[in-house]
């Protein structure tokens, strides 16, 4: 347990505490880096609901799974894609939601995971009540991430989280920096700039002092090593 020497009150808990995970399903890829970060936030804000856009293999979503079963949570566990690809990842065949379930199947079996395998709009139509952290990691563009968040803001409760992948990627279409420096203004947020760039904002504000919230994770998660890297 760390101590901030200010006050920080994260849902459930006034501090933040650091695991050492080992995690079941490893495979190198983008968001590789941030595994830490996404498994700690689970295993400190023990949310009832998590739900990711953009699922694809699984590395983000099988994190969030390891922080789960390690700290026996019954979080809802809700995993949208087409699992067909899009403009940034390419068409893809079959073989990766078999990978992706080949994965839940085998290290996951005894969580609460909903897999919705189709279009983020028609997902959001079948999709009721809040979810206390939101990963929206779908196509990159600024439209896209743009209507994403918009069309899931409302989704995530008052208290919430909402994470967005690839706010440091400038090239190309990519276009969720856009997005990221309309919102940092209006809310509490925390920007890594590793690993394609992950964006963390809090619906409501929950730092005394946000910059050294921010100075602490980013000294703590801001390092790829071995076969995280992506
Ligand atoms: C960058 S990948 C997700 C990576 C994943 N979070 C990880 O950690 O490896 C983006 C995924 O979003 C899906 N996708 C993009 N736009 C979508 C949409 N509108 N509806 C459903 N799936 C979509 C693609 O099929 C692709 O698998």
């Amino acid at each position: 347990m760390l101590a901030w020497g200010c006050h920080v009150s994260l849902i459930v808990m006034d501090g933040w505490t650091y695991h050492d995970p080992v995690f079941e399903h490893t495979l190198p890829g983008a968001w590789g880096g941030h595994r830490r970060f996404g498994y700690d936030l689970v295993r400190n804000l023990r949310p009832g609901r998590i739900l990711e856009l953009g699922v694809c293999w699984g590395i983000s979503f099988f994190a969030f799974c390891q922080a789960v079963k390690d700290a026996g949570l019954g979080t809802e566990l809700w995993a949208v894609d087409t699992w067909e690809g899009d403009e940034h990842t390419g068409r893809y065949g079959p073989e990766i939601f078999e990978g992706f379930e080949s994965v839940r199947r085998g290290s996951f079996p005894a969580l609460e995971v909903r897999t919705l395998r189709t279009g983020f709009d028609e997902a959001r139509r079948r999709f009721e009540g809040r979810t206390d952290i939101l990963h929206l990691d779908g196509c990159h563009t600024y439209e896209a991430a743009r209507h994403d968040y918009e069309t899931w803001a409302d989704a995530v409760a008052a208290d919430g989280v909402i994470l967005f992948h690839d706010v440091a990627e400038r090239g190309g279409s990519f276009g969720v920096h856009r997005l990221w420096d309309e919102l940092r203004p209006r809310f509490q947020t925390v920007t890594f700039e590793h690993s394609h760039g992950l964006g963390v904002l809090f619906k409501s504000p929950r730092f005394a002092d946000p910059a050294r919230v921010e100075e602490e994770w980013r000294a703590r998660y801001a390092t790829t090593r071995g076969p995280e890297t992506g």
